[in-house]
């Protein structure tokens, strides 16, 4: 994603980066002639200083009075870990007026002419204010989904939704019904982790998520694990599997795709395979406050399958769990049948 926007002799500077965020960008923009010259977060970022020539600012306004005889013509802009510090409503218009703020700052710097932002989840009247701002400044803006925003800003073993042991709901399944081997779709895979535990217990699996830098340290690692930047709306993988699973990805799917998500399923899934899938309940009866936010859709235990190819076989109230092992909100485990 980032590759298709940043373009040879490029200067780039960096808002709200963090050394993580300013490590892959820098990974991502190696073999192309271009540099990143700097960046401002108000928090010291003592790596990305100490890396050559690096110009860190504590603020944009601060960034401008560094950049003497500089010209940067792209800002990476992070809208920083917006979904982490969507705690509630008044964080997200915090940090969509510190955004405000820093569009406007940078409208001074005339030679800025791409401004990428990263953001999660801002409700679109911000978004068409946030444009409207910027066609003001004649900048031109480009919006990158959540997930690659989420896991540029914060590193995909801790980021808050990956848990780091097998899922209990999926591993009291594979265990009640002795499925011990067979070939495993991880949909969604982030990080890799449930891919690695299912490799552990002896499957062949494939993990696919549309941001490839979520799982390319499990990649590395796991040599034996296929790995594969995809889209499960529009598939490229040819193979077909005994078993999918899916943390955390159906229920970030804009509704109006479910349709097209089941006919992808069923071109992947083999006759009698079984689809896990969690996601979030629509019982947000003790979910943390305000994670609505961040996760705007529900599902419920009668949620649409297609009933010519598939058949829930089970479904029970279940929890998802984070990164450090906590309850991030109410979830429904299901089990459903390829018929
Ligand atoms: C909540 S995270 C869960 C990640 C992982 N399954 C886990 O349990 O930690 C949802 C994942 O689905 C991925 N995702 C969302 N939409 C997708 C799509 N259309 N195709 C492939 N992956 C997608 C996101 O990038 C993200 O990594």
């Amino acid at each position: 994603m980032i590759e298709q926007i940043v373009k040879e002799n490029d200067v780039i500077i960096l808002g709200n980066f963090n050394n993580y965020s300013h490590e892959i960008i820098q990974n991502k923009i190696v073999d192309l002639d271009c540099r990143i010259i700097g960046g401002w977060n108000f928090q010291e970022q003592e790596e990305a200083v100490s890396t050559n020539d690096f110009l860190f600012a504590d603020s944009v306004v601060d960034m401008k009075n560094k950049l003497t005889g500089q010209k940067p013509n792209t800002a990476l802009i992070f809208i920083k870990s917006a979904i982490l510090d969507a705690i509630n409503n008044s964080m997200i218009q915090e940090v969509t007026e510190e955004i405000l703020t820093d569009i406007r700052d940078l409208g001074k710097i005339e030679t800025i002419d791409k401004i990428i932002f990263l953001s999660f989840n801002i409700d679109i009247l911000t978004v068409r204010s946030i444009y409207k701002e910027i066609h003001n400044t004649k900048m031109t803006p480009y919006f990158i989904t959540g997930f690659h925003a989420a896991y540029l800003g914060a590193n995909p073993e801790v980021i808050m939704w990956n848990q780091l042991e097998i899922d209990p709901d999926l591993d009291e399944e594979l265990r009640s019904e002795n499925i011990t081997s067979g070939k495993f779709l991880d949909v969604g895979t982030g990080s890799g982790r449930q891919a690695i535990w299912l490799h552990k217990r002896g499957f062949n699996v494939t993990g696919i998520d549309l941001v490839p830098y979520a799982f390319s340290s499990a990649q590395i690692n796991e040599p034996g694990i296929r790995f594969q930047e995809d889209n499960i709306l529009h598939t490229k993988l040819e193979d077909t599997y005994d078993y999918i699973f899916d943390r955390g990805c159906y229920h970030s799917i804009d509704p109006s795709e479910r349709n097209l998500y089941f006919e992808q399923i069923n071109k992947l899934l083999n006759k009698d395979g079984l689809l896990f899938m969690k996601c979030r309940s629509t019982d947000i009866s003790t979910d943390t406050e305000g994670y609505h936010n961040a996760m705007p859709y529900c599902i419920s235990k009668d949620m649409y399958i297609p009933e010519e190819h598939f058949q829930v076989k089970k479904v029970r109230p279940a929890e998802y769990l984070s990164s450090s092992n906590k309850s991030l909100f109410n979830a429904l485990f299901f089990v459903i049948k390829k018929i």
